[in-house]
């Protein structure tokens, strides 16, 4: 037991079966059942001392199963019992003083009754006589030496409480440690637990065509749509490549093309209220419009898979700039539409995108570690990157839209941040494609295409 002053105090050393021979002597031992604490108390007479040894040899996080299987669940029964056994239970001995054991109860801040046990296979009941005198002081009985009695009372028992809550606390929080699953800064186990389609089923959208909606948002309205809707045709193209190997991102990109089909249908839906009407191929339609390249794209991509396995920090950091100038696109649609519903429904895709965003950047900042990442990565986004919907969309509306979202000098702000946000990963500090692609679409801003897809806008 490793504590003489106690073992000599103890008339009797309850012991489970099995555990008989390990009693010390001078102690007779009772029978006890494991973790059946409140049965221990019927043997027990009133007014005796009763001293619940738990805990484990060497308490590490393997061993919080037993912990709260046995520990905690006897503790519990003990605490609910002691009252109608009429047993006192204190943390001080009035006549006599107990010392923890070592590496036990003081250290960790638990006092009586649940101070720590060498032999976690034991967890015995020591009964020592009433008024026995023991060795040693606990902690609580330091704290209630000297001053005034009441005041030294209230701070046992405050000690008492919050030591109890720190031992629950630490086996919760060691438990949603041990469910947490993170990328880096990203908590991607929230994030799976919480995944959902947006809601807008609060938003009553039969008001929509009664508040204004000028004909450059409902072009920008449907490129958004329709890049979004793209979003499982791009997912087929990226489980071609290794990211299909990395289980962080399947688990992410399920949840990802489902959130995102979602957004596309929530804009379709406000579009419609809004008397805009669309065929019911429209992915079908803006499919037959991606460009051969894209297809080329696509088969590099695996291929390159092949002989590297430094691709995930290419596709990732892609789909890094992507969420970015999405979630700032939408932000600045907000911003400026007049139609407060509109405004609304896109704050809510923005908070889709930057949980999006985070997975993307986070996860590409730790696979950038890598030099030859960096190097691979810095080639494929150099000589095969485009703004979101390039590809997709006809290059015209591709320049229309930068000219739309990244105008004037709030547009080149916005250009400036997202270059500076991704030149801070790894290896690409270098980064400035969204500054260069802003420029190119002024240039162009005077030979606009027309939008692909008919739109009718509503006749008020
Ligand atoms: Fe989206
Ligand atoms: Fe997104």
């Amino acid at each position: 037991m490793g504590c003489p002053p106690l073992v000599g105090a103890a008339r009797s050393c309850g012991a489970r079966p099995g555990s008989e021979a390990e009693v010390p002597g001078g102690c007779e031992a009772e029978p006890v059942g494991a973790g059946d604490a409140r049965s221990d108390l019927e043997v027990i007479p009133p007014c005796d001392t009763l001293v619940h040894f738990v805990g484990v040899t060497h308490p590490n996080p393997s061993n919080l199963g037993q912990f709260r299987e046995i520990d905690l669940e006897s503790a519990k029964e003990l605490l609910s019992g002691v009252k109608s056994a009429g047993i006192l239970c204190r943390s001080g001995h009035r006549a006599g003083e107990v010392r923890p054991l070592r590496g036990s109860a003081c250290r960790s801040g638990i006092a009586h009754p649940t101070m720590r046990h060498p032999r976690q296979d034991s967890s015995p009941l020591v009964r020592a006589g009433a008024g026995a005198p023991l060795a040693h002081r606990t902690v609580a009985d330091v704290l209630a030496e000297g001053g005034d009695p009441r005041r030294a009372r209230l701070r046992k028992s405050v000690f008492d409480f919050f030591a109890y809550l720190w031992q629950c606390d630490l086996k919760g929080y060691r438990s949603r440690l041990m469910d947490t699953r993170m990328v880096g800064t990203f908590d991607l186990e929230r994030y799976l637990r919480n995944s959902k389609k947006v809601d807008i089923s609060d938003i009553d959208l039969s008001q929509a065509a009664g508040h204004p909606l000028t004909e450059a948002e409902v072009r920008c309205l449907t490129y958004m749509m329709d890049i979004e809707s793209h979003t499982i045709v791009y997912l087929r193209s990226i489980l071609s490549t290794c990211a299909i190997e990395d289980p962080d991102t399947t688990a992410f990109l399920s949840c990802w093309a489902y959130e995102e089909h979602f957004h596309g249908r929530t804009i379709g839906q406000f579009l419609n209220a809004c008397g805009i009407a669309f065929g019911q191929n429209r992915l079908a339609e803006v499919q037959r419009g991606t460009a051969f390249t894209e297809w080329l794209k696509d088969m590099g991509a695996s291929l390159v898979c092949q002989f590297s396995r430094y691709f995930h920090g290419a596709y990732l950091t892609y789909g890094a700039i992507s969420e970015l100038s999405t979630l700032e696109g939408y932000g600045v649609l907000a911003r400026r539409t007049q139609n407060p519903l509109l405004a609304d429904i896109l704050r809510r895709l923005a908070k889709d995108e930057r949980r999006h965003f985070s997975f993307y950047y986070n996860k590409a900042k730790l696979e950038l570690q890598a030099r030859n990442s960096q190097r691979l990565t810095t080639f494929i986004i150099k000589h095969f990157w485009l703004p979101v919907g390039g590809g997709v969309k006809p290059d015209a509306e591709v320049n229309w839209i930068l000219n739309y979202i990244l105008k004037g000098s709030e547009g080149e702000k916005i250009a400036r941040r997202i270059d500076e946000t991704i030149a801070k990963l790894p290896g690409l500090g270098w980064f400035k494609q969204l500054s260069l692609s802003r420029a190119h679409s002024l240039k162009l801003s005077g030979d606009q295409g027309a939008p692909v897809g008919a739109v009718v806008l509503p006749s008020s």
